[in-house]
């Protein structure tokens, strides 16, 4: 996996053209969603470097993040004479960087990518880090490679757009990384008021919480190990994502992340001393911000299935990342079946 050049932008009417300038290509492709199509290529439409680049939307959202969809990116790049020397520029949040990498790490055995995030989830998260692909057969990223794009550019300025509950979405992963790397950092998360964003502190923040992946994503590319620090609050994140889509409630990602740190910090608490006052503030600010999840028990078993069922167990354990404090990680833990009824207890209770 090659080494990826992060970019923290003010000006995208600069550090794109740029970014571009230093790949050489023959051709430029630049994919979009039906939503960014409309809200975020126009910031760079008029820009010279796109004159000539062929376009290609796909639909929005999730459910967009499909087999057929990748078929559409694969085929209009054939259509568009599209080489191993291309180059395509995927604006979007997680979803299109997330298919776009992957149609570009695979046509032709793989062209260069740029992406350029439109979401602060995107932003934190996905658009770093070369996980690519696609849902499959019920699957979240199901099939996928690992390939970073030749270059992220992160540009605030795309946030001032985006709703609030997208924006907390993607905070969630900034608390998450806060949580990680050390207790300053996640105090001023803490601290952010995210009912008036200032957006010069939201950009520096979001250029330390990217340095915080990037660190661990230099170490283990390949998640062998230290990348499971990423998962805190994953597995029962997930669980919690798949229950409310079988029941057909609507959940964004990073609120069932918010959701699951508080239980994998419990867990952390009751198995490694996690300190007890440093849980009940992350819960105060996760409860404040993005409310709470509702579930009786009898959703115990489902939930507990749902665990075992996460890609990243081995041997049939349910695998949790915990830590002993904050920035002290026990990656590869495992809870027993009453360690997880506990935790879902305390959710509920709390
Ligand atoms: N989203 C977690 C990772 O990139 O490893």
């Amino acid at each position: 996996m090659s080494d990826q050049e992060v970019i923290l932008s003010e000006h995208i009417g600069e550090t794109l053209p740029a970014a571009i300038g230093r790949t050489a290509h023959d051709r430029l492709f630049v994919l979009t969603d039906e939503t960014t199509l409309r809200l975020c290529w126009p910031l760079v439409e008029g820009l010279p470097c796109m004159a000539g680049a062929r376009m290609i939307t796909i639909g929005a959202t999730d459910e967009h993040k499909t087999l057929e969809s990748l078929a559409h990116v694969w085929r209009s790049l054939q259509e568009g004479g599209a080489t191993r020397h291309s180059l395509m520029v995927c604006l979007g949040g997680g979803m299109v960087t997330d298919l776009g990498g992957f149609a570009a790490s695979t046509f032709k055995r793989g062209m260069a990518y740029i992406n350029v995030p439109t979401t602060l989830l995107a932003m934190v998260d996905a658009a770093v880090g070369g996980k690519t692909g696609i849902n499959f057969g019920g699957l979240k990223n199901e099939v996928g490679v690992f390939n970073c794009a030749r270059t992220v550019i992160l540009d605030a300025g795309f946030l001032r757009t985006l709703d609030g509950a997208n924006l907390r979405s993607g905070y969630a992963e900034m608390l998450k990384h806060g949580l990680i790397s050390d207790a300053t950092t996640w105090a001023e998360l803490l601290r952010f008021d995210l009912d008036r964003i200032d957006y010069t502190a939201l950009g520096r923040m979001v250029a330390a919480s990217v340095a915080v992946k990037e660190r661990i994503v230099r170490e283990d590319p390949l998640e062998q190990g230290l990348r499971k620090a990423l998962n805190l609050g994953h597995t029962v994140g997930h669980a919690f994502e798949s229950l409310a889509l079988s029941e057909n409630r609507t959940v964004l990602h990073g609120y069932a992340v918010a959701w699951g740190l508080v239980c994998e910090l419990y867990l952390s608490a009751r198995r490694l001393g996690f300190p007890k006052e440093r849980l009940r503030q992350t819960l105060a600010f996760v409860k404040e911000n993005y409310g709470t999840f509702a579930f009786g028990c009898n959703r115990y078993d489902t939930l507990y299935e749902l665990m075992t069922h996460d890609k990243k167990n081995t041997a049939g354990r349910v695998n949790f990342t915990l830590l002993s404090d904050i920035g002290e990680l026990h990656i590869d833990q495992t809870a027993t079946r009453e360690e997880i009824t506990d935790m879902l207890d305390f959710y509920r209770e709390a």
